[in-house]
């Protein structure tokens, strides 16, 4: 085992769709994505290689964001062998709590926990995706009344993150973020916000396209995430008519299909006016959480 290098990503990145063939992942990350994920990484601090006579053939990857409650890393193992799968997982979860971290998550395919528990994990969640298919009817964006619709070609710099991270406050592991990861490099037309006639910003729905390779899904693949409304202005249909304008911007960029991740314990039941638009559950994560701080 030795510490992971730069170079080492195109080596990860097959290994991870081996994850995906085995039911392990989702989805090996879009490149718009990765990219944001592995931004000034730490590869030499927070990554290991296995090396076998083929290669690399197994890696673990520790990322961290900052919440609230302190630090939360997302332990990432791509392997076959279940044996270094576990020593992987547990070096992953060991540097997490070293490192200061309040709590350490594992993402899996449903029914692949295997050595989550006895290594101090518990399961605290189903992650979801949902897929739609853009090709037929679209829902139409129904206006709600006393609001106005702007994109990032109309509201001035600053004006995300505020609505953004109060619609999320409320959110599991809610973690703030800065303007710049909310807009950069993101198609204007694809940063959507509703405001009330006054210019209070009272919702938002932030989307962008994806291409991924070996995957089911057609592509390029519309991804919308960080769907949110305040909490004053909720059950008026806000954030139905803001997905359903972002599908329809999506597919006018050239998106086949679209995907969106929501918890399946969403206490605000995102999931049930994603199924009203038209989304279906496609892939269910379990997120596995070993907690070392107060959470
Ligand atoms: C989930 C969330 C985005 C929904 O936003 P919203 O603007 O309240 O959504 P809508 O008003 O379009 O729809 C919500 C519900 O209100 C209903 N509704 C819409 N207009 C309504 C009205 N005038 N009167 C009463 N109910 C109404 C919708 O039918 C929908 O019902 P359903 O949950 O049974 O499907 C919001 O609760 C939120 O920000 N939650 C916290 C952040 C979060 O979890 N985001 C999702 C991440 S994936």
């Amino acid at each position: 085992m030795r510490p992971g290098r730069e170079d080492d990503l195109p080596a990860v990145l097959e290994l991870w769709h081996a994850e995906v063939r085995a039911g392990r992942q989702d989805c090996v990350p879009g490149e718009a994505h990765m990219k944001r994920l592995l931004a000034g990484f730490d590869w030499g601090a927070r990554s290991r290689m296995v090396e076998g006579s083929r290669g690399i053939e197994a890696a673990v990857l520790v990322a961290g964001r900052p919440t609230p409650g302190g630090t939360v890393t997302q332990v990432s193992v791509a392997c076959e062998q279940p044996e270094v799968r576990r020593e992987l997982l547990r070096w992953g979860l060991d540097l997490s709590k070293a490192a200061g971290a309040v709590a350490a998550q594992v993402w899996c395919g449903r029914g692949h926990s295997d050595f989550l528990a006895e290594l101090g994990a518990q399961y605290v969640r189903p992650w979801w995706r949902m897929d739609m298919n853009l090709t037929g009817a679209l829902p139409n964006p129904q206006p709600v009344a006393g609001y106005e619709l702007r994109d990032g070609n109309q509201v001035a710099a600053g004006g995300w993150s505020e609505v953004h991270n109060r619609s999320f406050a409320d959110h599991w592991r809610f973690s703030p973020r800065h303007e710049t990861e909310l807009v950069t490099g993101r198609s204007p037309g694809l940063a959507l916000m509703a405001t009330t006639d006054e210019g209070a910003a009272a919702a938002v729905t932030l989307a962008h396209l994806e291409s991924y390779t070996e995957d089911a899904r057609l592509q390029p693949v519309g991804i919308v995430s960080s769907v949110g409304t305040v909490p004053e202005h909720r059950r008026k249909g806000l954030a139905t008519w803001l997905v359903a304008e972002a599908l329809t911007r999506l597919r006018s960029e050239g998106a086949a299909s679209a995907s969106l991740y929501v918890d399946g314990w969403n206490h605000t039941r995102a999931f049930d006016a994603y199924r009203k638009l038209g989304f279906e559950l496609s892939f269910e994560s379990e997120v596995w959480e070993a907690v070392f701080g107060a959470p």
